[in-house]
C-alpha cells in the first residue's frame, strides 16, 4: 500500500503491547473532546481516579490535537485513538502520540494499515464470523461493539466456548450497573464506556466529579 511504503522500515511503534495496556484498568473511558483546553485536565482527572487508559474518539475536530496534548502533558496516561475508521487516520494518530487504536469494526485495508504501523489495535467485531476473521489475522483481543445491541453478556457467554482464544472489551451501552457483570465473564478483559466522562461534567469542567466516577470504575474487579 502507498500508505505503508511512505514509512521507513524502522519507523515502527515502540511501546506497551495491547495485552499490557488492557491489563492496566478494568474500564477504558471513551472520550469525546470538543474543546482542546479540556483534554489535559480531563485526562488528569481520569488518571487521578485510577483510569490511565484513555480512548479519545476521532469524532471531534479537536481529537488529534487532544491526543497530542495528553501524550505530551499527562505522563500517567496511556492515550489511544478511538473511532479510527480509515487507513489514513492510523499514522496521523500514531504520530500524535496514540499508544493504541480502537475501531468500531474492521476491514482488510484498515487492518493492514494498523499492522504496518505496529501500533496495538483493538478492532471492533459484532458477529462470530467477524471475531473469527480477526482471530485468523492475529487479533486475540477485540472490542465487542455495540455490545448491548449485539447481544451483550449473552453473546459473550455464547462466544466463550467456541471461540475461547479471543478476549473482549465490550463497549457500547455498558453502564456502571452492568460493568461488574461483564467483568465477571472469563472472556472479558475490560470494558469501555462513556459514563466516566459525561459531556455535561466535561462542559462544566467538573474534574473532581469525573475523578470520583473514575475511582468507582477503577475499583471494579475483574
Ligand atoms: C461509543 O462509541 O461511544 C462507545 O461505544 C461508548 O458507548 P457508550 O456511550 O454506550 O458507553
Amino acid at each position: 500500500m502507498a500508505l505503508t511504503m511512505t514509512r521507513p522500515a524502522d519507523d515502527l511503534y515502540r511501546g506497551p503491547t495491547l495485552e499490557e495496556i488492557l491489563g492496566l484498568a478494568p474500564v477504558i473511558p471513551v472520550i469525546v473532546i470538543e474543546k482542546l483546553e479540556d483534554a489535559v485536565p480531563l485526562a488528569e482527572a481520569l488518571v487521578e481516579g485510577g483510569l490511565p487508559v484513555l480512548e479519545v474518539t476521532l469524532r471531534s475536530d479537536a481529537a488529534i490535537e487532544a491526543i497530542e496534548a495528553i501524550a505530551q502533558s499527562v505522563p500517567g496516561a496511556v492515550v489511544g485513538a478511538g473511532t479510527v475508521v480509515e487507513p489514513s487516520q492510523v499514522f496521523r494518530v500514531r504520530d500524535a502520540g496514540a499508544r493504541f487504536i480502537v475501531s468500531p469494526g474492521a476491514y482488510p485495508a484498515l487492518t493492514e494499515a494498523v499492522l504496518a504501523s505496529g501500533i496495538p489495535f483493538l478492532p471492533g467485531a459484532a458477529t462470530p464470523s467477524e471475531v473469527m476473521d480477526l482471530l485468523a489475522r492475529g487479533f486475540r483481543y477485540q472490542k465487542l461493539f455495540p455490545a448491548e445491541v449485539v447481544g451483550g453478556m449473552g453473546m459473550l457467554k455464547a462466544l466463550a466456548a467456541p471461540i475461547a482464544a479471543v478476549k473482549f472489551c465490550p463497549t457500547g451501552g455498558v453502564t456502571p450497573e452492568s460493568a461488574p457483570d461483564y467483568l465477571a465473564l472469563p472472556n472479558v478483559v475490560c470494558v469501555g464506556g462513556s459514563w466516566i466522562a459525561p459531556p455535561k461534567l466535561v462542559a462544566a469542567k467538573d474534574w473532581a466529579a469525573i475523578t470520583g466516577l473514575a475511582r468507582q470504575a477503577a475499583s471494579l474487579r475483574r
